[in-house]
């Protein structure tokens, strides 16, 4: 037990070194000072990653931010919020384990009167309307499938070389996200009906789920390419990780450029737009990170004052009192200077 506590302090530790940069001393707290707990469900996912960076740096000498990794179970991330609550912190942000099980997080809250935002990981509606110190800061999933659809089906329509077969119809596969997540059942959806919508002809050879993950992704793509060959003319995947998962394969079969499917991904991550830069990817969707991070932060301190969400309206749409939701954008190589080292 005592292990496993030392080796969480160590864990929080060098997470809070790795975001906040190593040479940050820590300060003293002053009456004044917000306390904002965060706990993720994955420190090792690349865009979850990128988004607590952009949040870490709002720590100042008057704003203290820890950060807990859940490391994918919903059980510790509950251990994490009653412990941050016993801490004293005055905000909570929980990007949850499992979105359909939020249970434990908000008696919690609401018991120690705690206001929590949850973040990215969406909970559904009946659990936020639980208790109205409840918050979501994310996006609309819907909107970047859609965009996701609309990049492959320009690409489509003014690249006629993508349909490498001449046989008028794009045969495409699908890299998923987590089962369950909002971000990957609705992503999928958006963007095939896009293409449908926009005229292209598809035909969807198959789909994998590889939980949002570089790797899975990899090794899923390297079967669809043994099952399919050279049919593959598009894919479509869920996020950029998994997008370059798929290259990975291509890569690593040795499989010259000019015979890859077009990639799209959604999230715009470093190493997202780098793929995109260096004409690897065809395009992504930006999942606005420094946007929802910002938003984030005006929340909790609004909220650590004792005030209403409806102080930021002048500065975001607020969705039922409870939702802010930050628009996505369509990356490709002629507009991504605007999102490069933002
Ligand atoms: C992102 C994924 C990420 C997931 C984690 C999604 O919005 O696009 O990259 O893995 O959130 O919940």
């Amino acid at each position: 037990m005592k292990k496993a506590y030392v080796s969480l302090v160590m864990a929080i530790c060098l997470l809070t070194m790795m975001i906040a940069g190593c040479g940050k001393q820590p300060v003293n707290k002053s009456e004044s000072k917000i306390r904002i707990g965060v706990t993720v469900y994955d420190q090792y996912d690349t865009f979850i990653g990128q988004l607590v960076e952009c949040f870490v740096a709002f720590q100042s000498d008057d704003v203290e931010i820890a950060v807990y990794n859940a490391a994918q179970s919903q059980q510790t991330q509950n251990s994490q919020v009653k412990k941050m609550i016993e801490d004293g912190f005055d905000v909570i942000c929980v990007n949850l384990v499992d979105r359909t099980d939020p249970t434990t997080v908000i008696d919690a809250a609401r018991k120690a009167d705690v206001p929590i935002i949850f973040f990215n990981r969406e909970l559904v509606e009946g659990d936020i309307g639980r208790w109205d110190k409840l918050f979501y800061v994310g996006a609309n999933a819907e909107e970047s499938g859609v965009m996701e659809g609309e990049l492959a089906a320009w690409a489509c329509i003014t690249h006629k070389e993508l349909d490498k077969n001449r046989d008028g119809v794009i045969q495409f596969v699908v890299l998923e996200g987590e089962a369950g997540h909002q971000d990957a059942i609705v992503r999928t959806e958006a963007s095939v009906n896009t293409l449908k919508k926009q005229g292209v002809e598809i035909d969807k050879l198959g789909y994998a789920i590889a939980n949002w993950n570089r790797a899975q992704a990899q090794t899923k793509t390297t079967q669809f390419i043994e099952d399919y060959g050279d049919d593959i003319e598009l894919i479509l995947s869920n996020n950029d990780d998994m997008a370059l998962g798929a290259i990975d394969a291509y890569e690593a079969m040795a499989i010259p450029r000019n015979k890859w499917p077009a990639v799209v991904g959604i999230d715009g991550t470093d190493v997202g737009l780098e793929a995109v830069r260096d004409d690897k990817m065809l395009g992504t969707v930006y999942n606005d990170k420094e946007g929802q991070a910002t938003a984030m932060f005006d929340l909790a301190r609004v909220l650590a004052g004792g005030g209403s969400i409806e102080e930021l309206s002048d500065k975001y749409a607020i969705e039922n009192g409870r939702y802010i939701r930050l628009p996505y954008a369509k990356v490709t190589s002629s507009n991504i200077i605007r999102f490069m080292g933002k």
